[in-house]
């Protein structure tokens, strides 16, 4: 799906916190957000996402504006993957449950069988199926995460800090399945970070915010060679150790 955000304007109260952001995502690429904390990169993407309904401005999906209150068809193509794996899955209740709910909200019927291949898509053994979330390590916790968001085949992923809650070994593993499944699956991603090496590694645009304003959109070869134009850009990519050429 291609994704247009036009003049995104977002308050809480009287207070804007998003202020007319626009940039635009092409079907099957990944997008980056960067930019420091309270910048306003969350806010955007819950927006997106259909959680945050106090926006204007223009929200569309595949050229189609999505209106305030998103009708129930919007969540099986769209989801969202948040940053702490453990406080957005229930405790009390099995992965197997967890991974139904979107399922028979939607009335699928082949619930069974898409747990199974859920499960398997996102290298989770079946027997994690029956356990509860803290039964699992934290690179298996946001593998599930990611499996609830994949189980009735989404279009779009709305990525959230998704590895920034686990530790660096894992960190590589959830962001090479993210790349693996964006290809086999035809998936259209928006995802934030905080660290532009992890951006660098998944997304081919990037947009730089600051205080609500998205100031600067580069590719992530622009990013890699330094050929970026905004001092906060230069500012985050000498932070990104990792994104330095080598000597
Ligand atoms: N529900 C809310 N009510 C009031 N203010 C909010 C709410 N959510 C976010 N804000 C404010 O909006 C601003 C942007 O927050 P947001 O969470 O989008 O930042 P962020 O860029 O995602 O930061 P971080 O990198 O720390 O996650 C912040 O000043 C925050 O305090
Ligand atoms: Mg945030």
């Amino acid at each position: 799906m291609t994704i247009e955000i036009e003049n995104l304007s977002i308050s809480f109260g009287d207070r804007q916190v998003v202020k007319g952001v626009t940039f635009q995502v092409a079907q099957g690429t990944s997008f980056g957000i960067v930019g420091e904390s309270g910048s306003g990169k969350s806010t955007v993407l819950r927006a997106m996402a259909g959680l945050n309904t106090d926006w204007s401005g223009r929200i569309a999906f595949s050229g189609e504006a999505a209106p305030l209150k998103r009708p129930p068809a919007f969540f099986r193509k769209v989801q969202m993957v948040f940053q702490d794996p453990y406080g957005s899955l229930h405790p009390r209740q099995t992965i197997d449950r967890i991974l139904s709910e979107l399922p028979l909200v939607h009335g699928m019927k082949d619930i069974d069988s898409r747990i199974a291949k859920v499960l398997s898509a996102v290298a989770l053994p079946q027997s994690a199926r029956f356990r509860f979330p803290h039964q699992l390590s934290g690179g298996q916790r946001q593998r599930v995460a990611i499996a609830r968001a994949l189980i009735a085949d989404p279009q779009v992923l709305l990525l959230d800090e998704p590895t920034s809650a686990l530790d660096v070994s894992v960190q590589a593993e959830i962001l090479n399945l993210l790349a693996d499944l964006r290809v086999e699956r035809n998936l259209t991603y928006v995802m934030v970070s905080h660290n532009l090496s992890v951006i660098a590694h998944l997304c081919s645009h990037v947009g730089v915010m600051i205080d609500g304003h998205m100031v600067e959109q580069v590719t992530a070869e622009d990013l890699r060679l330094g050929q970026v134009e905004h001092p906060h850009t230069r500012e985050l990519r000498s932070l990104s150790v990792e994104l330095e050429e080598p000597a």
